[in-house]
């Protein structure tokens, strides 16, 4: 049985999926080279030497794939459009093919009363752009404008919403501070600008999208950050990670202003131009989306370094991943949210929130992630919390429809609520997926 929570009328239910994760067929149909072509064949990029060469197949197998989303009775499928098969070279020329199958797969969804909520920028960037800096280049910015325009003028029609980016902050952090993702750079600071050109090319963006009546949302990475004591030096170790987390994504959104960065001794003024953060601000949203795994736990910094270290939650269970499991974080996160930006806080969608677990098919054929459905259901009732506390929270995407390529990790993390053969491609859903069918229904039904 599920619990029935009180949510908004017309509270929307979905699933989240990412082009380079699911779609397999890299090269088929004019498709570019992505970031991510190039990543995954380096020695020891990717655990086991995976690649998201066939993926999920979901190219091929989107119709098997919509129908599962249908029986799920889901209002809304986060996926991603690749850029690199629309604007093969990154730029210039347009590969209509690949829009093509945007276009079957959105026709698909609209006739299983399924709304398609697209994100532009899911971190498979054009190898050609990478070439030319990546975002570190201000050019991709403009870059991005332009494949929005072939993206939008092809499916605006039909779509009514558009999410531009995915998780800037994680996409800076991974592949250009750390090195841990493609473009694989590890650059620590320097990997700044790679945040400032990705906001302004959500900007850019959102202009277009309003040139076409479209709805404009973001899909960030946010955690609640908290000190491990109130002793002076953690609050304000805490104070600069929110800063570089949560606030470096938000307050040009929300307030056209960058937050204090001195803490890291960085400053913007090197490649913030004027008119940039109106560029930024200046759409608005109608929507911004959540993508929340875990709280952070801050102290002061022990070396000379960063000026925060990054300290484990305990008492808490984990994931197969490792990460500490506190559903009420995201309620923490979200009325934190709430208090800071106030009415400059557009409302909330959770885009992202899920859990990985070592599923395995049992010699019933069925799985049993029985972890999977309280991680949910804990997560779920955090959002009904945040929601009695006032916060406008529109819907709820979990991370994924089904089990895919999790990047760095290959195919070694499952989140999906259906199973994945990665040998046969055969599809299994899983005890959570029944679980989140009765979820939805309970609530429909109301
Ligand atoms: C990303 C997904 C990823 C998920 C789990 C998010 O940061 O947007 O692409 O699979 O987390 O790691």
């Amino acid at each position: 049985m599920v619990k029935r929570l009180e949510l908004p009328v017309g509270f929307r239910w979905g699933v989240s999926t990412a082009s380079y994760q699911v779609e397999g067929a890299v090269a088929e149909d004019g498709r570019g080279r992505s970031i991510w072509d190039e990543f995954v064949v380096r020695p020891g990029a990717v655990k086991d030497g995976h690649t998201g060469a066939v993926a999920c197949d979901h190219y091929h197998r989107y119709r098997e794939d919509v129908a599962l989303m249908r029986e799920l009775g889901l209002d809304g499928y986060r996926f991603s459009v690749a850029w690199p098969r629309v604007v093969p070279g990154g730029s210039g020329a347009v590969n209509s093919a690949g829009l093509d199958f945007y276009e079957r797969l959105v026709d698909e969804l609209l006739a299983a009363g399924i709304t398609p909520l697209p994100t532009l920028f899911h971190w498979d960037l054009p190898q050609e752009l990478e070439e030319g800096g990546g975002w570190l280049a201000r050019d991709t910015a403009y870059r991005f404008a332009e494949y929005t325009e072939a993206v939008v003028g092809r499916l605006g029609d039909r779509v009514p919403a558009w999410i531009t980016l995915n998780e800037p902050f994680v996409h800076m952090v991974y592949g250009y501070a750390l090195g841990i993702h493609a473009p694989g750079r590890a650059m620590m600071l320097d990997a700044l600008p790679a945040a400032h050109h990705q906001l302004l090319g959500h900007g850019l963006a959102a202009e277009v999208l309003r040139g076409h009546g479209r709805q404009v949302l973001i899909a960030n990475n946010l955690t609640p950050v908290r000190p491990s004591s109130q002793d002076p030096a953690d609050v304000a170790a805490a104070e600069a990670y929110d800063a570089l987390h949560n606030r470096l994504f938000l307050d040009p959104l929300l307030l056209g202003r960058y937050p204090d960065l001195g803490a890291f001794g960085v400053e913007t003024e090197g490649f913030v131009r004027e008119g940039d953060l109106a560029v930024i601000s200046g759409s608005g949203l109608d929507g911004l989306g959540v993508n929340y795994y875990n709280p952070t736990l801050i102290s002061a910094p022990v070396d000379e370094g960063l000026p925060f270290t990054d300290v484990p939650i305990e008492g808490v269970e984990r994931t197969a991943f490792g990460w500490p499991v506190v559903p009420d974080g995201l309620r923490e996160l979200l009325v934190g949210l709430r208090e800071r930006y106030g009415a400059a806080l557009p409302p909330v969608t959770i885009t992202e929130n899920g859990c990985s677990v070592a599923d395995e098919v049992g010699p019933d054929g069925a799985v049993d992630d029985r972890f999977r459905i309280d991680y949910l259901a804990g997560h779920v009732e955090a959002v009904a919390r945040a929601v009695a506390e006032g916060v406008d929270v529109r819907g709820y995407y979990t991370w994924s429809l089904m089990d895919n390529f999790e990047w760095a990790e290959g195919y070694h993390q499952r989140f999906g609520l259906v199973h994945v053969d990665f040998e046969t491609q055969r599809r299994t859903p899983k005890a959570s997926y029944a679980w989140y069918r009765e979820l939805i229904s309970a609530h429909r039904a109301c």
